[in-house]
Order: structure tokens, then C-alpha cells, then sequence
């Protein structure tokens, strides 16, 4: 029997299916199913001979943190856990456009200037591009190894030849091409071979990877959500592109803390990092208005303080709108109903429009108090203490509940001149008494109507 020489691959998951469909089952994708040629495998290993003895090792060795080459971008190195390390590869995903060019080139620069050996390969833009790009962001003096190549068997023979590198950054893995395998650049065939081909090379010479990857929703390029198993770290550049700042993600990390973020912001100048995101997020903030209400959040280590908007406007038609931006869509309606059924609130024929300034996306559940304070505020046409931050989660029954680190919320939000809290009652932990920063007066309240009730004081009875 002939056997087929191609399947259909979903170029968005990766999952193989033996026919064409207009929507990938295995993650729901339209458009993304595309032909590719199946590579001929290698027989059996029985015929190929035993196998070698692989070698055990006890548990207990003598494991040092890695090496680490630290990037010289603090914001990037945080994200990395303190740097780039040796013979590992990290892939940097993103939207086109958003800038992950730019960073690379930038912190490739970074390291080139400490005296170690950095090659830039480009499969996207000439020489000639990137070398504008470098003189724009002020850095085309550094001691860096410019390539504009995509075939990986070229590259994979200068990196030999030239032995000794530090870090080598690929730009972007979806124009890499292997000619041993039989579909186009970008197929998910491709991406997957080139970054095994390149993740080899990199243990073996020792050098940190660094491969870009764009996530579109186009079909015709591989999403890098296919390689996040096989690099050892993987980081988000997010942001919007209306918006100057950019937030470096990392959502997984085998060399450290994941859900750590860097903040970034575009300039004419590359991108500059931002050393106190709080600050940034919180400086178009008006005072004394509706719906706002500023939430003290914590990104991996680092508090973040930024506004949570509420906008409600009278839907009669019995379908009210739920639109949110920047925070779980779904904790939403969650919320409304709790605010209905546990605070007394009269929500459900309006519409609600939730945004989370700066372009951050918050994922934490301790928002909730504070999206529930901008409604609350929203609703009742009356301003939150502008003065005042606000975190906890809210389970169904109405209670606030406690969240981590409360008190590195409370610091940041003194920091920040914040003169209020409002937050979920502190259980005291044995001797563990805490103490709210100087100038920090506390207001903890255990039940979503301790809040609804600051700002209607009769709300129990006019509703
Ligand atoms: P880029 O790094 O090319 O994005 P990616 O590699 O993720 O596709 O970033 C391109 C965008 O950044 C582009 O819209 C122009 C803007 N930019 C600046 O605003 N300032 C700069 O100094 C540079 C180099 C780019
Ligand atoms: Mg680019």
C-alpha cells in the first residue's frame, strides 16, 4: 500500500490531522490546517543495533545556581532571573511590530560591549536595515556579528567555525530554513526542525539562544506556541502598539520566577526601560472622577500600581453589554452578579465597560476589590477616595479575602504617596504583627458591603 507523503499540520498548535479542515479540532483555529511532507523517518532502533548504557547519577549532586551573562538591560534581566544563561535558548514572542528587533539588538549590543562574542542572524531584514536600526538606537559601535541568512546549515557551520560565542540572537525563527525537511519557512515542520537544529547547537557550544518568534493570528506562520516546550524559557513582549509601553513576560522559566514582567517604553530611541512602572501607569490619572479606582497589584516580585475605569450606561434592551480591557473577561460577570445578589447593587440592565489604564494586563484576582470599588463608584456616580488604593479578591458569598503580600502593595502604594488602603482584614499570624508603612491608614473590610456601603450610606434600605 502507497503510504501518504504528507499530512495536514495545524500551523497555530501544531496538531496533526490525515485531512484538510477549515478549523483546527485540536485547538479551534480557523484557517490554519496546511499541508506538509512527511520526512522519512529512520527505521526501528532494534535494527540499527542496542542501544549505549545511559548513565545514572544520584539526586544529590553538587547543583550550582547557573552562570549567569547578565544582558545589562536590568528590565530584561529581571525577566531572565538574573541574566542570560550559557548553552540554554529563550524564545521571545510577540506581535510584529511590537519590538522585539529592537530590544535584541539592543541588549545584543549590551553584551557585545562587555568583550564577549554576540552573533545577530537576521532572516528578516538586510544588513543594511539593521545597521540603520543600530545607529538609531545609538548602539552600532558595539563589537557585534551581523548575518542576514536563513539557511540554518550555513549558519549552523559559521557558529562552529566561529566557536567561541556568548549568545547568539535569531531573527526570527519563522524565516529559518532547513533544506532537509520539504515544506515552506514558517511551516510549523520548519520551525520545529530549525530551533531543534539551533537548541543542539547551543548546548553544544555553550552559548545562550535567543530565537524570536511572531505570534499572528495569520495562518501562514507558525505560532512559536509549538516551541515553548523546547526552549528553556519563554518571554512575551505584550503591549499594545497605540500605547509607548511594552511588558516583557515571562511565562516560563526553567532558570527562574515566571509571571515576572519588565517594563518598557518606546521611544525614538529604542526602547528605555522604566524603572518605576507605577509611576508611568498612574500619571494620566485624573483625580475625582467616577469609575476609577487605583488597584496596588504585584507582578511576579514587583508591586504595580495602576487604575482600574469602570463605565456604566443604561441598557434598556434586556442584553447588556460586558466589554472589558486588560482583565479576565469572564471574572467580569462574576463580580456584577456578586455586587447584585451579595452588596445590593442594581446592575443588570446596563452596560459595563471595565479597562485597565497603561495597557497592563492584570490577571490577579486581588483586582476584584478594586474593579468592584470603580463600578461601585460608577454606579453610584460617586468618586473612590483618590487618595486611596484598593486590593483583595471577592469570593461568591461577598467576602473579601485575603492575597499575597500585602505588604509589598502597602509599601508601594506609600511610595507612590498614597495616603489610604483599602484592603482585605488582616489576620495576624502569630507574632507576626503587621504594621502598615508611616502614613498609611488602613481601612479592612471583610464583606463586599462594607464597600458598597461608603458610598451609599442608606443602600440597604433605597435599594
Ligand atoms: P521592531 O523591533 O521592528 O518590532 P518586531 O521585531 O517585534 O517586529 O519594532 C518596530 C517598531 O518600533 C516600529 O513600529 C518602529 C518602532 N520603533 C521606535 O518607535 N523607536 C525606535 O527607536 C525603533 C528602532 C523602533
Ligand atoms: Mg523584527
Amino acid at each position: 500500500m502507497a503510504k501518504s507523503t504528507s499530512r495536514f499540520v495545524c500551523q497555530s498548535c501544531g496538531a496533526g490531522s490525515p485531512k484538510w479542515g477549515g478549523r483546527c479540532e485540536a485547538c479551534g483555529e480557523w484557517n490554519s490546517i496546511v499541508e506538509e511532507a512527511i520526512t522519512p523517518r529512520p527505521g526501528p532502533a532494534a535494527k540499527v543495533g542496542v542501544g549505549k548504557r545511559v548513565a545514572f547519577v544520584d539526586l544529590a549532586g553538587n547543583a550550582e545556581p547557573p552562570p549567569r551573562c547578565p544582558t545589562g538591560i536590568a528590565e530584561l534581566d529581571r525577566v531572565l532571573g538574573g541574566g542570560l544563561v550559557p548553552a540554554s535558548a529563550v524564545l521571545v514572542g510577540g506581535d510584529p511590530g511590537i519590538g522585539k528587533s529592537t530590544l535584541l539588538l539592543q541588549a545584543a549590543a549590551c553584551v557585545a560591549r562587555t568583550g564577549r562574542a554576540v552573533f545577530y542572524i537576521s532572516g528578516e531584514e538586510s544588513i543594511e536595515q539593521t545597521r540603520m536600526r543600530a545607529r538609531r538606537l545609538g548602539v552600532h559601535d558595539a563589537p557585534l556579528q551581523l548575518a542576514a541568512a536563513i539557511n540554518l546549515r550555513d549558519i549552523a557551520a559559521s557558529l562552529q567555525a566561529a566557536g567561541d560565542a556568548a549568545l547568539v540572537v535569531i531573527d526570527s525563527i519563522q524565516t529559518m530554513w532547513l533544506d532537509a525537511i520539504d515544506s515552506a519557512p514558517g511551516t510549523v515542520a520548519q520551525v520545529r526542525a530549525s530551533s531543534f537544529e539551533l537548541i543542539q547547537l547551543a548546548k553544544a557550544g555553550k552559548f545562550a539562544l535567543v530565537l524570536v518568534g511572531h505570534v499572528t493570528k495569520d495562518g501562514a506562520i507558525a505560532g512559536p506556541r509549538v516551541l515553548e516546550h523546547m526552549v528553556d524559557a519563554v518571554l512575551y513582549f505584550e503591549g499594545d502598539r497605540g500605547h509607548q509601553f511594552r511588558i516583557l513576560r515571562a511565562v516560563k522559566n526553567r532558570f527562574g520566577a515566571t509571571d515576572e514582567i519588565g517594563v518598557f517604553e518606546m521611544t525614538d530611541r529604542g526602547l528605555a526601560e522604566v524603572a518605576n512602572p507605577s509611576a508611568l501607569f498612574l500619571a494620566e490619572r485624573r483625580g475625582n472622577v467616577t469609575g476609577s479606582a487605583v488597584f496596588a497589584g504585584l507582578e511576579g516580585t514587583r508591586p504595580v500600581l495602576v487604575e482600574v475605569q469602570a463605565l456604566l450606561s443604561p441598557n434598556p434592551s434586556g442584553t447588556p453589554r460586558r466589554s472589558t480591557i486588560g482583565w479576565d473577561g469572564g471574572r467580569l460577570p462574576m463580580l456584577l452578579a456578586v455586587l447584585e445578589s451579595r452588596g445590593g447593587m442594581r446592575l443588570s440592565a446596563t452596560d459595563v465597560y471595565l479597562n485597565i489604564a497603561g495597557g497592563l494586563r492584570v490577571s490577579e484576582p486581588a483586582a476584584d476589590l478594586a474593579v468592584a470599588a470603580a463600578l461601585v463608584s460608577a454606579a453610584t456616580d460617586q468618586p473612590t477616595n483618590a487618595d486611596m488604593v484598593y486590593f483583595g479578591e471577592i469570593g461568591l458569598s461577598g467576602e473579601v479575602r485575603q492575597v499575597a503580600q500585602a505588604d509589598s502593595r502597602l509599601k508601594e502604594a506609600a511610595k507612590l504617596g498614597f495616603g489610604q488602603a483599602m484592603l482585605p482584614r488582616r489576620v495576624a499570624r502569630g507574632n507576626r504583627a503587621v504594621a502598615p508603612p508611616d502614613g498609611l491608614e488602613l481601612t479592612e473590610i471583610g464583606h463586599i458591603s462594607d464597600l458598597v456601603s461608603r458610598f451609599t450610606p442608606n443602600s440597604a434600605d433605597s435599594t
